[in-house]
């Protein structure tokens, strides 16, 4: 190949090595066992030939690498990844390198995820499968595990992006939820589904589902019954719950997170745990991954995923054909595929509406 591309990891499928294989492109896996490759590991694998990196969003492009992979000639960048909190684009500008991530082939598996911990925290499906397999069933008990009917209850959505919409369809068609939902951009394709399936309802005889666009985030907090959190991570929303935002929370409330840990204060929703037997939390996100804050996992009332909300075969693939997409795009003169400065911004007044 006349081009030499680097993926930091080995990727699901083989469709994103053939569609470079198949443009000039010889294409160099990492081999090493580690998990999480430092910033010297990507240096030494970019070598002194690199057109193109696919990275993870466990590595951090800054600076450093970004100046590495210009020197190698690299030209693009991608994430396999939706979020890019982990990618310094202003410097991947300055050294002339191009960024990409995966929005859309990840939507609704995150979406479902969220659905997913959302149920379970609900129905404490963790809780008590620990139950049944310790050997405590001794019988139907009318109190035992009782949980929360969704039916009915209010679902609120921080962060009406992609996956925040698709998770709220979910809740709202899936469970008869009504929505409150908080973001800079109206999201009027999620208004209109949700007003013409009350109608429906209504029409036969059920009681009609309803939407409301919250003015500020904290009237979400105070009156849905779960939460979920779908905001990029960036400086504005950098522990947008913390201690103050989850006493305004109900006591019964299920709080879930599938957007990036540091949204979350994590060391005041582990006391918040404590102080709140009937709160509960879903997590697929952690502030200082791999490691979770002291006490979380003695939690009952916490459910915690390893990062697993895109993890089904078809995104996965599909994140790694975007990405290859993306890289090879660039290489080969054309625009990157998929720009995250084109991501809708969530609480920056100042940044233009998404196209
Ligand atoms: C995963 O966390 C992603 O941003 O795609
Ligand atoms: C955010 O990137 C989203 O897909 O909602």
């Amino acid at each position: 190949g006349k081009y030499r591309v680097v993926s930091t990891k080995a990727m699901p499928g083989t469709r994103w090595i053939n569609l470079l294989i198949e443009q000039d492109c010889r294409v160099e896996i990492c081999t090493q066992k580690k998990t999480i490759l430092s910033v010297e590991d990507i240096i030494a694998l970019m070598g002194d030939k690199c057109d193109g990196v696919i990275g993870q969003l466990t590595e951090d492009w800054g600076e450093t690498l970004f100046s590495a992979l210009s020197r190698a000639g690299g030209k693009a960048f991608s994430n396999m990844a939706v979020g890019y909190n982990n990618v310094d684009v202003n410097a991947a500008t300055k050294y002339g390198v191009a960024v990409g991530n995966t929005p859309g082939v990840l939507t609704e598996t995150t979406a479902e995820l969220a659905a997913s911990l959302s149920l379970a925290a609900a129905r404490r499906i963790v809780e008590a499968d620990e139950f049944m397999r310790a050997g405590l069933y001794d019988g139907w008990l009318p109190h035992l595990f009782v949980g929360n009917l969704l039916k009915g209850q209010t679902v609120g959505v921080i962060g009406a992006g992609r996956i925040g919409s698709a998770y709220a369809r979910m809740m709202v068609e899936g469970f008869k939820m009504n929505l409150i939902y908080y973001d800079l951009y109206q999201s009027t394709r999620l208004e209109k589904f949700i007003t013409a399936y009350g109608q429906f309802l209504k029409a036969n005889g059920e009681q009609p589902v309803t939407w409301k666009r919250a003015s500020s985030m904290n009237e979400v907090l105070q009156e849905a019954d779960v939460i979920s959190l779908h905001p990029i991570l960036d400086k504005t929303t950098y522990h947008l719950v913390n201690k103050e935002s989850l006493s305004m929370m109900k006591k019964e409330a299920i709080l879930i997170n599938c957007s990036r840990g540091p949204v979350v204060d994590e060391v005041a929703l582990v006391e918040h745990l404590k102080a709140n037997p009937m709160f509960r939390v879903g997590l697929d996100v952690f502030e200082d991954e791999p490691y979770m804050k002291p006490g979380l996992a003695d939690m009952k009332n916490a459910i915690v995923v390893p990062h697993i909300a895109s993890a089904s075969k078809w995104t996965r693939e599909g994140m790694a054909t975007l990405a290859a997409l993306n890289v090879l795009g660039k290489i080969k003169g054309y625009p990157i595929w998929s720009d995250p400065n084109r991501v809708a911004p969530f609480l920056d007044e100042n940044s233009p509406p998404p196209a």
